[in-house]
């Protein structure tokens, strides 16, 4: 293939079968092109995104700032390994322990799933000098797909048949706080929980469970870890989830929005226990490289400047909106659980044919955990995008409710 080659979807679609491991489940398109909400295939056609990159589009695609920061870093400095301190690296870090609000150190890497390892590592360091090393993670959580963070992940599916699993990991079910007290002994070093289950179903967290959690943390000398890498970012129009409650947590992760679209994983650790991670226990060659880090601080201006902390409440709001009204009328939808720009619309049927029939239709959209649509909008989605959208899901949800 030339440089100026254009190869059609099918084109795409049929050397990728051939050449792409099958992992993944795909829909029949190419995507080629996209600008804040819009995405376009390789025949032009144009989508409305309503889960842009998979969480990782929190202010569309291609946003403005992050596309001229990353040109000017790829021209300036693209790579030197973390042996070597970087202004790009050393703001990010700042910026970040700004907005946690309890002066959080940040590790850089490049994923959720290593964001989660190495939050995984921490607390066996932490615990180690008191022979605690057990993790509790609840039920319909998802933590990444590497051993420690698969392991993590207590859903049965994910495990099976990739077994033996890493030890030092017990299961409660999400919201149950007894059943997270009952499951703690003196080698228990850490609750480790999403603040609401992303790919679980957008999960709320009942009354008093953050609150709850703190307490057994503190009172068993226990690290609460967080996984923000689905909530993290403004997502829910906090800077972090966890801010929407009256708790600090011990350790939080992020990835997917932190670097609106460019890989880059965090984990952010209180000061006394990021110490733990001394030189030689943790690594990632690319973590926090000039580019991934300019690409982040450029995403937090961008929410700084156009206040899309606020916009995320009131995107939520309009959604919210526009489902309650749906609700009224269409028997298919049993729940909506929304905070900020995540929504999910807990269905009684299969939620795939939805998805497709959306797809048709030009509006994308997931379904995760089966029955439940899942939405994480861009941040900075206009108001007629939204209606736009919510017209079409209306429609497909009544067609599918006959
Ligand atoms: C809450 C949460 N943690 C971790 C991950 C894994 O992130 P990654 O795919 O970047 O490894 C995901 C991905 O969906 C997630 O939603």
């Amino acid at each position: 293939m030339s440089d100026t080659e254009t190869l059609s979807s099918q084109d795409i679609i049929a050397r990728a079968k051939q050449y792409v491991i099958g992992n993944y489940t795909r829909y029949p398109v190419a995507l080629v092109r996209g600008e804040g909400s819009w995405v376009w295939d390789a025949e032009g056609n144009r989508y409305l995104d309503f889960f842009p990159g998979w969480g990782c589009g929190i202010i569309g695609h291609c946003p403005p700032r992050v596309v001229a920061a990353v040109q000017d870093q790829v021209a300036t400095l693209i790579h030197v390994p973390n042996t070597w301190y970087t202004e790009p690296q050393t703001l990010l870090a700042e910026a970040l322990s700004e907005r946690t609000g309890w002066g959080g150190q940040s590790f850089f890497c490049n994923s959720g799933t290593e964001a989660n390892e190495a939050a995984i590592k921490l607390a066996r360091l932490n615990g180690k000098p008191k022979g605690k090393y057990k993790i509790v993670t609840m039920t319909n959580s998802f933590h990444g797909r590497t051993y420690g963070s698969l392991t993590a992940t207590a859903q049965p599916k994910y495990h099976a048949g990739v077994e033996p699993m890493l030890p030092g990991f017990v299961y409660a079910p999400h919201g149950d706080l007894d059943a997270v007290a009952k499951l703690i002994d003196n080698e228990t070093a850490a609750i480790l929980l999403e603040p609401i289950q992303g790919e679980g179903g957008v999960n709320l967290p009942p009354n008093g469970y953050l609150e709850g959690l703190r307490e057994l943390c503190d009172r068993h000398s226990m690290l609460l870890m967080l996984d923000e890498v689905q909530t993290g970012m403004g997502r829910t129009g906090k800077w972090f989830a966890h801010q929407h409650w009256n708790i600090v947590p011990d350790v939080i992760t992020l990835a997917k929005a932190v670097a609106g679209g460019i890989a880059l994983g965090a984990v952010i650790a209180k000061p006394e226990v990021a110490a733990k991670l001394v030189p030689g226990t943790h690594a990632a060659t690319f973590g926090g490289n000039p580019v991934a880090s300019v690409a982040a601080l450029a995403t937090i201006a961008t929410f700084d400047e156009e206040n899309l902390l606020e916009r995320a409440t009131q995107v939520g709001e309009r959604f919210q909106a526009h489902f309650t009204a749906l609700k009224a009328e269409c028997p298919l939808i049993q729940e909506i659980r929304v905070k900020g720009a995540m929504i999910g619309l807990q269905l009684s049927v299969d939620g795939s044919p939805i998805v497709e029939a959306c797809l048709k239709r030009g509006l994308l959209i997931n379904c995760t955990h089966k029955t439940v649509i899942r939405l994480l909008p861009a941040v900075n989605i206009e108001s007629q995008q939204i209606d736009d959208g919510c017209a079409i899901l209306r429609e497909v949800l009544l067609a599918h409710s006959v």
